[in-house]
């Protein structure tokens, strides 16, 4: 168990660990496996205690010590890797172009809502790239996306402050992922950086 991460947790959150390591343990393969997570983190995230408990996550920003975002780190699963995270975003926040490599990742709304971009990026001559926007939606509370390896995305926060509950097959910062520049240069990011953080 990696520093900072207090068990028994939350007992929804004990019980999504039960569920989700069942799914690996019977072989279930992607992406039926994240459809099922979806369906057990709705669970979680509509769970009055894990809601109440969000209203003390400190805002995750950006560091400009680490030139990183940071993710709250409540779970990682010593057998099959996948991680519980949080991104508590301030009103208006959001998340530059990027995708998140060849990690799934199944993102919960507990409170707020976000507006999600999907693009297309072609690469040009030069090797920069032109992204477009494809396809833009909302996510409520409540709501679950799932967001398959290398999609490229980004993430809108509204008016009010939004609290999303993420699971990851793996933990950010051991896999390479891409950030999309506004001058076209697409560069390689760790990921949010971790903040080990007790959800008990
Ligand atoms: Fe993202």
């Amino acid at each position: 168990m990696p520093d900072g991460m207090t068990r028994p947790m939350l007992p929804a959150v004990e019980k999504f660990i039960v569920a989700m390591r069942k799914i690996f343990e019977d072989g279930v393969p992607e992406p039926d496996r994240w459809e099922m997570c979806r369906e057990h983190l709705k669970e979680v995230i509509a769970d009055p205690d894990v809601k109440a408990h969000a209203k003390d996550w400190p805002i995750t920003g950006f560091n400009p010590e680490t030139n990183r975002v940071q993710n709250l780190l409540f779970y990682e699963d010593p057998d099959y890797g996948f991680v519980i995270n949080a991104l508590i975003k301030k009103p208006g926040g959001f998340a530059m172009i990027h995708d998140h490599g060849s990690a799934w990742t199944i993102y919960g709304v507990l409170s707020g809502r976000e507006r999600i971009v999907h693009f297309d990026a072609e690469e040009n001559s030069d090797g920069t790239f032109e992204t477009s926007e494809s396809h833009a939606e909302y996510c409520e509370q409540g709501d679950v996306d799932v967001v398959k390896p290398w999609l490229i995305h980004s993430e809108f926060a509204g008016d009010e402050k939004s609290i999303a509950v993420i699971v990851r097959s793996k933990r950010s910062g051991t896999f390479k992922q891409y950030r999309y520049l506004e001058d076209g240069e697409r560069v390689v990011i760790k990921g949010p950086e971790q903040v080990p953080y007790a959800l008990a």
